[in-house]
């Protein structure tokens, strides 16, 4: 049984997160943090029935502290999102700092926790997490990691769209590479089981899960991005970790992460010329137990990666330079 802080409680996914997270039978007790409006989202979710404490808390007070004292997992949604027009990486200048700030108080706080980071640009907003917490001397590789599950969940149902199949979830097709636009490398030569698609089908296919997010950020029409689908695409990915922590074996996952602190992350990161990427990763008790690599492609997969892993490095290297500039 875990405490569970979501820091950014209250925005569009934080709140169904924290729903989703209070339904969940490993989660003792959850903790909900923000800005604005925390408490009230924590006194609602108080009146479901299910066992889990609820406790909201704002700024004041060392509301932060109180919030993440005892935390096994913070999970940030917190900072802010894309409105038509902007890329992930122009919310960058903003997130920056509260992904510094907030995982400052965890480094004090709570040092064990993991780290679960969804407020983008992910590709950037990881490398301040790792480098804040190696600033404090408490990074810990096997905890700190940047959710990608959404272009997951994204791949398996634009092709169960595509080709008419009746269960997104019967498909498993690695994601790998980082969180935005051709950074995204959805390797549906791995499918499992193996689906067949034109060449017109995988290049629009592969367009939807590298840009999917789009597609809502303009039908919102500048009222936030992928929220509900988001919070359900953490919810997994939390309690991957809540199930493997407890004891159950076999759970892989890919997501972004520092990969040379990684058992099999070295050679990894050595082949691939980058030092975060998403790869398939298996879960355990303690974390992160093993990177996998991302296996043959296609030599269209092959063809995409060079682009990805070229502009991943560019966001990494913002990520980096901007948590050790001071
Ligand atoms: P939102 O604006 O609805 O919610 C953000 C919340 O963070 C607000 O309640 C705000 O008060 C709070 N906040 C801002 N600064 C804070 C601070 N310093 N401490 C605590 N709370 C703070 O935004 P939404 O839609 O919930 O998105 C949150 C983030 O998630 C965005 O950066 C968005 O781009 C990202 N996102 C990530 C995805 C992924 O796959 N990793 C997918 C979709 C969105």
């Amino acid at each position: 049984m875990t405490k569970v802080a979501v820091l950014g409680a209250a925005g569009q996914i934080g709140s169904p997160l924290s729903l989703l997270l209070k339904m969940s039978p490993l989660v003792s007790e959850l903790s909900l943090y923000d800005i604005v409006h925390a408490p009230g989202v924590a006194i609602d979710l108080n009146h479901i029935d299910t066992p889990s404490k609820v406790s909201g808390f704002l700024p004041d007070n060392d509301g932060l502290k109180k919030a993440l004292t005892g935390a096994g997992i913070v999970v940030i949604p917190a900072g802010i999102a894309r409105k038509p027009g902007m890329t992930r990486d122009d919310l960058f200048k903003i997130n920056a700092g509260v992904i510094r700030g907030l995982v400052t108080s965890i480094a004090s706080t709570c040092p064990n926790a993991f780290v679960l980071i969804i407020t983008n640009p992910v590709n950037s907003t990881l490398p301040i997490a790792v480098e804040t917490l190696k600033k404090h001397g408490v990074y810990n590789a096997a905890k700190v990691f940047g959710v990608t599950t959404l272009d997951v969940i994204r791949a398996s149902t634009f092709v169960s769209q595509a080709l008419n199949l009746h269960d997104p979830k019967g498909l498993k097709i690695p994601v790998v590479g980082g969180h935005s636009g051709a950074t995204i490398l959805p390797l549906f030569s791995q499918s499992k089981p193996a689906v067949t698609l034109t060449h017109e089908q995988r290049d629009a296919v592969t367009y939807r899960v590298q840009f999917g997010g789009d597609e809502i950020v303009q039908a919102k029409a500048g009222a936030g991005s992928a929220t509900t689908c988001m919070a359900y695409a953490g919810f997994r990915f939390v309690n991957s970790i809540l199930k493997a922590t407890s004891g159950e074996i076999g759970i892989i996952e890919e997501t972004y992460l520092y990969l040379p602190g990684i058992l099999g992350g070295k050679e990894i990161a050595a082949e691939l010329g980058v030092d975060y990427f998403a790869v398939p990763v298996e879960l355990g008790r303690t974390g992160a137990v093993k990177a996998y690599p991302i296996g043959s492609l296609s030599g269209y997969e092959a063809k995409l990666l060079k682009v990805a892993v070229q502009e991943l490095k560019g966001n990494v290297s913002k990520g980096v330079q901007f948590a050790t500039a001071l």
